[in-house]
């Protein structure tokens, strides 16, 4: 690509970013555009938040995602926060349109895609969500507000019940909070159409770790995990092994990652070339398909 006088800047900040995959997905997509715009990502701690978004505005960047552990504080310097994403409390996309910063969260529009690019309508189906950090919450924001029948598990069975709490304040809806523990998880499960691990269970070096016991799944379910290292986390095998659907992690960083790209370009994310840079990304760093 071209760099010259008119090349617009998108960036990603938190700390740490240097793995992240976003620079190399967004290039990618920008050079198969052959738009004049590039992604770099800025480390920036804490302490330093403000002076960026205010570096931000005044270098007319188009536009950031925001990583940890900016995704909460970062709402206090933005000029508008779309209202639901207000309530959630999480921004990890900004919109730099004339000065004026526009916050949004594309983490949980990003999952509710990956379900339907795998032929999975959460509409009026059962979700079953394991965790009630920062992702499950994004997740459970848009999966009520497409109209999905929501159960939250969690380790912690406090703060299932709060966020459930607070879904249910926000939008009226009877969403309940339960204890990850294998009582609860088998009741709920009989019934469940559409399963979703937030949690972190799975994740590399604990790759033989599932959240879920294999003989609990059965075949009528769609599985989805967010963890993403590995690709195929035990869970995901145990699912396949059952005959349920599969969706990996990097189907919503990518999607997560496509709706951003759109609210920057107004262009259809090519997600297929994303898709390809994101996964040569991971082989690089040696991550397990
Ligand atoms: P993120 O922003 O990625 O969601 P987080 O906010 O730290 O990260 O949330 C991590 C989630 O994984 C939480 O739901 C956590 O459960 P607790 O609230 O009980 O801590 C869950 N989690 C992490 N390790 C876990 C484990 N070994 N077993 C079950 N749940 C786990």
């Amino acid at each position: 690509m071209k760099i010259n006088g008119k090349t617009k800047v998108c960036a990603i900040i938190g700390y740490p970013v240097d793995h992240s995959l976003s620079p190399v997905m967004h290039n990618a997509a920008f050079k198969d555009l052959g738009l004049n715009i590039v992604y770099v990502a800025f480390p920036v701690k804490t302490d330093m938040l403000k002076d960026a978004i205010l570096g931000a505005k005044s270098f007319g960047l188009l536009g950031l995602n925001v990583t940890m552990p900016h995704k909460h504080s970062v709402i206090q310097y933005l000029d508008e926060t779309e209202s639901t994403t207000k309530s959630m409390g999480a921004v990890n996309t900004i919109l730099n349109e004339r000065g004026k910063l526009f916050g949004y969260n594309t983490d949980g529009k990003g999952a509710m895609i990956a379900l339907q690019e795998n032929h999975v309508d959460p509409e009026k189906k059962k979700m079953l969500l394991l965790g009630a950090g920062g992702a499950a919450k994004a997740i459970a924001f848009q999966a009520v507000q497409e109209k999905t029948e929501l159960v939250i598990l969690n380790r912690t069975q406090e703060k299932a019940k709060q966020l459930a709490k607070l879904l249910n304040k926000t939008f009226g809806t009877k969403v309940k909070g339960r204890s990850l523990l294998a009582e609860d998880l088998k009741e709920e499960l009989e019934t469940t159409d559409i399963l979703v691990n937030a949690t972190s269970v799975g994740m590399s070096p604990d790759v033989n770790a599932s959240p879920v016991p294999a003989e609990l799944i059965h075949s009528d379910l769609c599985v989805m995990d967010i963890v993403y290292n590995p690709l195929e986390t035990k869970l995901l095998e145990d699912a396949k092994t059952a005959g349920a659907t599969i969706v990996s992690g990097l189907e919503m960083l990518l999607y997560q990652g496509a709706v951003a790209f759109e609210i920057w370009t107004n262009c259809p994310a090519p997600v297929d070339v994303m898709k390809k840079a994101a996964l040569s990304k991971l082989a690089e760093q040696g991550v397990r398909p």
